[in-house]
């Protein structure tokens, strides 16, 4: 499976994402390959830290992402591919490729409604394969006493994209991580509320990934 995160303004949380993703399904005790489709290649260098055994990959044109996805779903259980911030042609390309694509947006009425701009691409691309890639809103960086208006649930719901129940919230933990060389379920527990929340949010995202194990210590 290829996991895409997309959203073609910069800053909103991608490699945030795409990396703690990356890692959970490591633990999840899947093969996964992190792509790192985006020209800072930040995550490649982060998830290399953070778990080396996570294979990490820089693929840096649209042509080389079109050729090679395949190749390395193939070898991988889920291939999660960290998205450009602004480069539109590498965008298509993930998205032509992708299973599912993860459309971080931050919480607030300006950056809903940027998204869609930011997700046209992502709609050319589903109304070219039949609906594929399948698609989420996750709400990144939301404020601790931020509340969804309804302002913002219809500019969602007008895009037709269903958005994730569970959010990322603000969290300096977040922004530390890259720093420490780590993911923020490996700090601690200063950590603690923000590695609850990355599990929920992934365990709703994507239940099929979860570990048989960890499905059963749940139901216990
Ligand atoms: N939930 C969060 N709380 C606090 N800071 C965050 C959070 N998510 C991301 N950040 C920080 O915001 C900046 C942009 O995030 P990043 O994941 O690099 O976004 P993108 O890949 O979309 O450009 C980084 O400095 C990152 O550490
Ligand atoms: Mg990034």
């Amino acid at each position: 499976m290829i996991i895409v995160v997309a959203n073609s303004k910069g800053g909103v949380g991608k490699s945030t994402l795409a990396v703690h993703l990356a890692a959970w399904l490591h633990e999840q005790g899947h093969k996964v390959t992190l792509a790192d489709c985006d020209t800072q290649q930040s995550s490649s260098e982060w998830i290399r830290e953070a778990i080396p055994e996570i294979k990490a990959v820089r693929l840096d044109n649209p042509d080389i992402i079109l050729n090679e996805l395949p190749i390395l779903a193939q070898d991988a259980d889920y291939v999660v591919a960290d998205g450009p911030g602004s480069q539109t042609e590498t965008s298509r390309a993930l998205l032509l490729r992708g299973d599912l694509a993860i459309v971080p947006c931050k919480a607030s009425m300006l950056e809903v409604r940027a998204l869609a701009k930011a997700t046209e691409v992502l709609r050319q691309a589903q109304d070219i394969r039949g609906g594929i890639p399948k698609a989420v809103i996750v709400l990144s960086m939301v404020g601790k006493n931020y509340r969804l208006t309804q302002d913002m649930k219809d500019a969602a719901a007008a895009l037709s994209l269903p958005m994730a129940t569970t959010a990322m919230t603000l969290r300096q933990i977040y922004a530390d991580a890259p720093g420490q060389g780590s993911v923020v379920w490996n700090l601690g527990s200063r950590a603690r509320e923000a590695a609850h929340e990355a599990e929920a949010l992934f365990r709703e995202i994507l239940p099929d990934a979860v570990a048989p194990a960890a499905r059963q210590a749940v139901k216990a």
